[in-house]
């Protein structure tokens, strides 16, 4: 077979094959491996399979590394696995598996070559490349996994529903794979995952979740969140999403179909940001209308608050997903808050403060932010579309205007909670945070200027009305 390998990894490889020849075991290349070489996306670690023990493999492989790296193995697994440097190799006895029906976890029994391609999940990675002196460098393949390489497909060696039914996590990883390298689910594949759905439930949502990261980070996330929704895996794993589909008529008024619409934002964001974060937020942007659509007589359908209802949505969302409670979570409810904020700056008339306003809410998110409101333009309208992108525009000039005068992005206003307890020889408490408040307000609304003399004085207007005196 001829792939590119590196110097490096033909050197190491070379190894392999002499000491598995010593050991007198057959060791072969196998899974993503060799699949990614014959597409020729880069490479992260190599598995090796051989007919004997696997541990024993790796450390005889170490062995003829000078100096030695160290082996990791796990007895239980079976499995061990050596670093070096950009390179991470990974050795395992080939072996056949039975599982029992609620659980991922296999029986393990030693098994043949074949017995191993049989149990690994798509044609794609069942691909074997000989490591053994009669037909080294011979590809084994006997699902014909490079004609569906060629055909970009995506199918299970065996039986689908055995295959899915042994690990159900497979039925995502065959949506994860089709999107990443833009494969077809083979039909047969796809309606076992339809029928399988339900055993995903068994699957930890960790890995769930691991997969729908790989999806979100694809070239088209799209693809892959349809596929979950055509599926029915959507509505087991993350049903809101699912709440987001279909068009409701009352009157001969409509809506658009916020499923869709969304998977088209994550589509536009992708082709200008390759932010794992940003991209969630665009899954989310429209979480909040399902629970707000009402449809209003002689007016049509509304989702009034939807950005705020949203907004509260995303860390439940995030912790039923067990994606991290941390500042990625608060910058995805950010900017699911904010997203409609920058489209009610095209209008007419908007002031400087309304300006500020918004780069004090987004901070250092701006830019962000304002890539989603440009994803969420998904007019079929060519006119319109570039009229709003010409709004667009603008909003971004005068934010950008504003910012060079008023520096709001990382702005803290001159008087801090410390100044103010000084001044009046006050404890931190409610009377605080109101005079400080009004200070922000006034300086964001233009009311004072924006430096220490006139919030001072405003300070103390401020504290006046409250009954409170500088102490002198
Ligand atoms: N495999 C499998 N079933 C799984 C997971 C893995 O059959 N649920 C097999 C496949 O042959 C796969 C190999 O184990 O190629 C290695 O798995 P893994 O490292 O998880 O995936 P890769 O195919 O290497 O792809 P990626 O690194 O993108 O996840």
């Amino acid at each position: 077979m001829d792939i590119k390998c590196t110097d490096r990894e033909l050197f190491l490889f070379k190894k392999i094959a002499t000491a598995s020849q010593e050991l007198g075991v057959a060791s072969y290349l196998i899974g993503g491996f060799v699949r990614d070489k014959i597409i020729g996306r880069p490479t992260k670690d190599a598995d090796i399979v051989c007919l004997g023990d696997g541990i024993e493999l790796a450390h005889a492989v170490a062995n003829r590394f000078n100096p030695v790296p160290t082996v990791a193995f796990f007895k239980t697994f079976g499995t061990a696995q050596i670093k070096l440097s950009d390179l991470e190799v990974e050795f395992v006895g080939a072996r056949k598996e039975s599982y029992s029906r609620d659980s991922r976890k296999p029986e393990v029994a030693p098994g043949s070559l074949e017995d191993d391609q049989n149990r690994r999940d798509f044609t794609i990675n069942a691909l074997a490349i000989s490591l053994n002196r009669e037909n080294y460098g011979t590809l084994i393949d006997p699902f014909n996994g490079l004609g569906d390489i060629e055909a970009k497909i995506i199918q299970t060696p065996l039986a689908p529903d055995q295959t899915f039914s042994d690990d159900p996590l497979r039925m995502m990883r065959a949506i994860r794979f089709a999107t990443q390298l833009n494969f077809t689910i083979a039909e047969a594949t796809f309606t076992s995952i339809c029928n399988n759905a339900q055993r995903i439930k068994i699957v930890s949502q960790e890995r769930i979740t691991d997969e729908l990261n790989k999806i979100m980070l694809s070239p088209k996330p799209s693809l892959g969140w349809d596929l979950l929704y055509k599926s029915g895996l959507l509505q087991i794993i993350f049903p809101q999403m699912v709440d987001l589909q279909g068009a409701e008529y009352i009157d001969g008024m409509g809506h658009k179909d916020n499923f869709y619409h969304t998977l088209q934002v994550i589509d536009n964001v992708a082709e200008h940001s390759n932010d794992l974060w940003l991209r969630w937020a665009a899954l989310l942007h429209d979480i909040g209308k399902p629970p707000t659509k009402r449809f209003e007589e002689g007016h049509g359908w509304t989702f009034h608050g939807h950005e705020v209802v949203g907004g509260r949505m995303v860390p439940k969302i995030f912790s039923r997903l067990k994606l991290p409670m941390n500042e990625k979570m608060r910058f995805v409810q950010k900017l699911v808050e904010l997203h409609l904020r920058p489209i009610s700056l095209t209008k007419e008339n908007i002031t400087d403060s309304a300006i500020r306003r918004l780069l004090f809410d987004a901070g250092e998110d701006i830019e962000a932010l304002m890539i989603l409101c440009k994803a969420d333009i998904t007019s079929k309208n060519k006119y319109k579309v570039r009229r709003f992108l010409q709004n667009y525009e603008l909003v971004a000039a005068r934010l950008e205007q504003v910012e060079e005068s008023d520096r709001i992005r990382n702005w803290q206003p001159p008087i801090t909670g410390e100044i103010i307890m000084q001044t009046f020889g006050l404890t931190p408490g409610k009377q605080v945070g109101i005079i400080k408040d009004a200070i922000r307000e006034a300086i964001l609304d233009g009311v004072i200027a924006n430096n220490y003399e006139a919030a001072h004085a405003y300070m103390v207007e401020q504290a006046a009305a409250l009954n409170l005196k500088p102490l002198q």
